[in-house]
């Protein structure tokens, strides 16, 4: 089976200025690929490239194996979309919202039932789009992306603007797919919510990759120091290079007990793209 993403060097113009330059990614199926990366650095641009709704000015994307920029309907069945200003209509219930999307695919009203059950809206199926709340507004996005239950979700920022609370249910509707074998494709600048749900990541800086791999992998390589922290019962912090010298203090510390925790100093994400880039993730 073909990888669920595949991007070779993209490019895109606005106005002479590359906002993707050569970008280049292979995204494996059931997995959650997160792009992360600052306001302006070409992440919503790259999921309308990869989903065929713009065309790039270089190099080509698949998905499922089809070309983006030959995409028939049957090939936009097989990924669904969750962005900004995509098809919620405020003053229609967020049944209707479904259902005018279902009709162009010919789904049934059982279909958009189950789909409401499935992001826990169906108490406010009449209740206009308008009306909802942020973090029922996010869910509803992710109802019309789950409608056609494509094998290839794109959700940009799900989570965008959302208390926590709220965003953790989105967390576990996400989750939720992907334990369901679904591939998702998400962007977001926190990058705590990457940690948490991404099996893989790709920074995002000025249109073009700065780094990939596992958050984790990707914070032991910029673990620079190598050091071990130790925070001991009496309060104080000591480090401690993190190689054999320490060995046997690490071993009395533990040994007698006055060790309360111990840390070892790979930055987060944040710290690495900051790094990198000399921005704030965030910002
Ligand atoms: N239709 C457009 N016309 C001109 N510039 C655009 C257009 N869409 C996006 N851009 C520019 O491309 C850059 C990347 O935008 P975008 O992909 O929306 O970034 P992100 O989603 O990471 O915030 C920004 O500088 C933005 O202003
Ligand atoms: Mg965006």
């Amino acid at each position: 089976m073909s990888k669920a993403i595949t991007g070779i060097n993209i490019v895109k113009e606005y106005g002479g200025r590359k906002v993707l330059d050569g970008i280049d990614l292979d995204i494996d199926r059931r997995e959650i690929f997160g792009l992360l990366g600052p306001s302006g650095a070409g992440k919503t641009t790259l999921i309308k490239i990869l989903t065929g709704q713009i065309v790039q000015d270089g190099g080509t994307a698949f998905i499922n194996g089809k070309n983006t920029s030959r995409l028939m309907g049957e090939d936009r069945r097989r990924f669904g979309i969750a962005m900004d200003d995509f098809g919620i209509y405020e003053r229609l219930s967020c049944f209707d919202n479904l259902k005018l999307f279902a009709r162009l695919y010919g789904i049934g009203n059982a279909e958009i039932t189950s789909v409401l059950k499935k992001v826990g809206l169906s108490d406010a199926a009449k209740t206009p789009a308008g009306k909802l709340s942020k973090g029922m507004t996010g869910r509803l996005k992710l109802a019309r992306a789950f409608m056609t239950d494509p094998d290839v979700l794109f959700l940009d920022e799900p989570t965008n603007g959302l208390d926590p609370v709220s965003a953790n249910e989105i967390h576990k509707i996400i989750l939720a797919e992907k334990e369901r074998g679904k591939t998702i494709f998400l962007t977001t600048h926190t990058m705590t919510e990457a940690e948490k749900l991404c099996g893989s990541i790709a920074l995002l800086n000025e249109g073009k990759i700065v780094e990939r791999g596992s958050p984790k992998d990707i914070c032991r390589r910029y673990d620079h120091q190598r050091m071990l922290k130790i925070h001991l019962a009496d309060g104080s912090d000591i480090e401690l290079p993190y190689n054999t010298d320490s060995a046997a203090r690490l071993s009395e510390f533990i040994g007698k007990g006055l060790a309360e925790t111990i840390h070892t100093s790979e930055p987060d994400l944040e710290t690495v793209f900051m790094e990198l880039t000399g921005k704030e993730l965030s910002a």
